[in-house]
């Protein structure tokens, strides 16, 4: 059966949709077949073509339902489900389909509050520091605000994301042809983290160092799903990576 990973929580504009597109798109990098599930009826599905995952859209509770139970029959394939903020209700649907859950916030005592209410809503969900300050000074500042509010759930803390102007071309409806490598590096260590939490087995990525064109092809060796909608009517027969 396929994995489901869901980011969600109770507050907007954390970076749920760039983290799932992010690790979709590491996914791929890293060898792995997934879907990026949209729940957002604010958001527009984005165009697959020239991703290295697939995209659902799932804005009504009938195809959430069609979508999740097609990547659950996807033997080797991995759905990360983006939530959509401020509905409760959604993410406790989502939380109780996902295996893994994780929960984006950024250095602001407004998130880190609300990020404290969903750690304790859902006791399997892991907190993941988003858009996260690169400046030493102000990392520090933010690392000791995480110390001081969130030291009891420090073993639920994953390490951060950093804010990475780039991260915005995966939200764009069409992807550019070359994607920074930084950004490249980034969502292939996010999927890495995440296939371990998965015990799916991986080899460690490798730090891509930036060439001369400075960026990756957005085609290239690693998976490269089929670029058309994730249609749950139709049939995707890909056999996936060795599971262990
Ligand atoms: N790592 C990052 N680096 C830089 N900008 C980021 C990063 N993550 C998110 N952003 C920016 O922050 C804004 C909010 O991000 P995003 O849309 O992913 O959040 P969200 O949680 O999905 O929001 P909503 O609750 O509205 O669905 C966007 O403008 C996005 O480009
Ligand atoms: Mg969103």
């Amino acid at each position: 059966m396929a994995e489901i990973v869901c980011i969600i929580g109770n507050k907007g504009g954390t970076g749920k949709t760039t983290l799932s597109h992010m690790l979709c798109q590491g996914l791929g990098l890293l060898g792995q077949r997934a879907v990026c599930v949209l729940t957002d009826t604010h958001r527009e599905p984005l165009d697959p073509e020239g991703r290295r995952y697939l995209v659902a859209d799932a804005r009504t509770r009938e195809a959430l339902g069609k979508v999740v139970d097609k990547i659950q029959a996807l033997k080797g394939w991995l759905g990360v489900i983006d939530g959509g903020g401020n509905r409760s209700e959604m993410d406790r649907k989502l939380y109780s389909l996902a295996s893994v859950v994780l929960l984006p916030f950024r250095d602001s005592h407004e998130d880190i509050r609300t990020v404290i209410q969903d750690l304790e809503t859902f006791p399997r969900a892991w907190a993941i520091p988003s858009q996260w300050p690169t400046n030493p000074w102000q990392q520090e500042a933010a690392e000791k605000t995480i110390r001081e509010q969130l030291g009891k759930y420090a073993d639920r803390l994953l390490p951060p994301i950093n804010t990475l102007s780039a991260s915005k071309l995966l939200l764009q409806t069409n992807i550019p042809d070359k994607l920074p490598t930084p950004l490249g590096n980034a969502c292939r260590a996010l999927a890495y983290q995440v296939l371990d939490m998965l015990e799916i087995a991986c080899e460690a990525p490798a730090e891509e160092i930036e060439d001369e064109v400075g960026g990756e092809s957005r085609h290239g060796t690693a998976v490269s799903p089929a670029a058309e909608a994730f249609d749950p009517a139709a049939g995707i027969d890909v056999p996936g990576p060795v599971r262990h």
